[in-house]
């Protein structure tokens, strides 16, 4: 049922859930870019060091008068009333998304939930039921349509450039800093994240179905972990291993290690918040008690009858992807070289510039090559953003909080789009356990 809010206050009221790394996008859009139309009404984490870093920070850097009012999680239902909550941003670790999208629809608010909506199927068929039954809006934050670049793709596919794509060839890159990253933290667990084909590839899947405009019905996947974990290391000849890197001497300069005492960002949030909730930031990606893969091979077959081949890496010297389309009437090929980031931190990394220089480039800027069927192969400039995740940080807010806009190409992501990418991801889990293909329709009824 759809409950009615009063449309008598003039800015819209949010809380978000979960203040770790990732909600400094939608805290700060709220705070300063949209701060006209919407108002950032209440903060919930479990870890209150966390929140009163951030409220902190709101003072110092952006000049916010009052600190946002903090809530536990078991008083999340009261901040819903006090507040008079419109919508709640839900940004908190993966496995505890659900619980969040699904209490704030029953309680008549609308939701944006990061990805991965959420890590595995009953997870999921339990949100699309409460959105059935509350008539909620959802939105997930699938930033990376709204990168220019990836926009254009989808520009050339739906003009048709190669005719009906018959198959695609995907491979995405994790560099040492990024993909090292997912294993010093919590994501390490799959029981947190639904390992790395939830967590990171929902991205990746998402901009597949929106590219191609079809959705997923069949996967068959592999995956191991073998490169990072203690057995991995002790196998290659690595004979020093230490748990985490704080006051570590063994991991002052290993270049796997992260030093959260050196980042504000890092130390204020994390180090000086862990003796509330025992979540260590900076634990050896070579470690015991690794559950997800990090080399990932999956297959799939779209209900346009489109294969997929993909493939995910973590432990790459370069990040980003190469993408090939194969259709009717000809090819679209695809190299991005992303720049890598550490989430929730503001270290300085000083990444060298591993761009592939045998990439095609134009102008120093990646371009797609469009090879059709019997003619000469044409470059085709493409827009790069700047910002976080290729530009799409910013458009997505903007399109969040912002006014209005057209959406010919259907950018706007919701439950079903959120479901769609991580079944593609939830079955190859599957797929790795059992050996065996998995249909998409199996998993949840939408
Ligand atoms: N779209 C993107 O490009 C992008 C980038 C980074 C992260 N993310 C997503 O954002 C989310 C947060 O990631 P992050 O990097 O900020 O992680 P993080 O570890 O920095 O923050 C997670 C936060 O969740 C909180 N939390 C944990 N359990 C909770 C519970 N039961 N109730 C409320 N809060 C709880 C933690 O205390 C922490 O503050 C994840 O879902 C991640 O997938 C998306």
């Amino acid at each position: 049922m759809k409950t009615t809010r009063s449309k008598t206050k003039t800015k819209r009221q949010y809380a978000i859930v979960g203040l770790g790394g990732r909600s400094f996008m939608f805290t700060h859009a709220l705070l300063k870019d949209y701060k006209d139309r919407a108002c950032l009404a209440a903060l919930c984490d479990i870890n209150q060091t966390r929140m009163n870093f951030w409220n902190q920070k709101f003072a110092t850097d952006l000049k916010v008068p009052q600190p946002i009012p903090t809530y536990r999680p078991d008083q999340f239902d009261a901040m819903i009333r006090k507040h008079k909550i419109d919508t709640v941003i839900v940004t908190s670790m993966d496995r505890t998304h659900h619980r969040y999208i699904i209490r704030a629809m029953e309680l008549g608010c609308d939701v944006i939930t990061e990805k991965p909506m959420t890590i595995d199927a009953p997870r999921c068929q339990a949100i699309l039921d409460a959105q059935k039954a509350t008539g909620r809006e959802i939105r997930v934050s699938f930033n990376y349509r709204y990168a220019p670049h990836n926009l254009k793709l989808r520009e050339l596919i739906s003009q048709g450039v190669i005719g009906r794509v018959l198959s695609i060839h995907f491979e995405w890159l994790l560099d040492t800093h990024h993909g090292a990253d997912y294993f010093r933290r919590w994501h390490r667990d799959k029981n947190n994240s639904g390992g790395l084909m939830v967590h990171k590839a929902t991205h990746h899947f998402d901009l597949v179905n929106w590219w191609i405009q079809s959705l997923p019905e069949t996967v068959f996947a592999f995956g191991k972990l073998g490169f990072y974990g203690r057995e991995n290391a002790e196998e290659r000849g690595q004979l020093k291993f230490y748990d985490r890197c704080h006051e570590n001497p063994l991991a002052q300069n290993d270049p796997w290690a992260i030093q959260m005492d050196k980042s504000e960002y890092l130390k204020g949030l994390y180090l000086n918040a862990e003796h509330e909730d025992g979540y260590l930031r900076d634990q050896s990606v070579f470690g015991h008690n690794i559950s997800i893969e990090d080399d990932m091979a999956v297959l799939v077959r779209y209900h346009s009858q489109a294969l997929m081949t993909y493939h995910l890496t973590t432990y790459s010297p370069w990040e980003g992807y190469r993408i090939a389309f194969n259709g009717t009437e000809g090819r679209l090929e695809f190299n991005l070289e992303e720049k890598s980031y550490v989430s929730g931190s503001d270290q300085d990394f000083n990444l060298p510039d591993r761009r592939d220089t045998e990439s095609i480039e134009m102008d120093n800027k990646p371009v797609c090559l469009l090879r059709r069927q019997w003619c000469k192969p044409v470059k085709v400039a493409i827009p790069q953003g700047q910002g976080g995740h290729g530009g799409g940080d910013e458009r997505l807010c903007a399109d969040l909080f912002g006014d209005p806009q057209p959406d010919p190409f259907g950018l706007r992501a919701n439950q079903i789009d959120g479901a769609r990418s991580i079944l593609t991801g939830v079955a190859a889990n599957q797929s790795f356990r059992t050996g065996l293909p998995v249909r998409i329709d199996d998993l949840v009824k939408f």
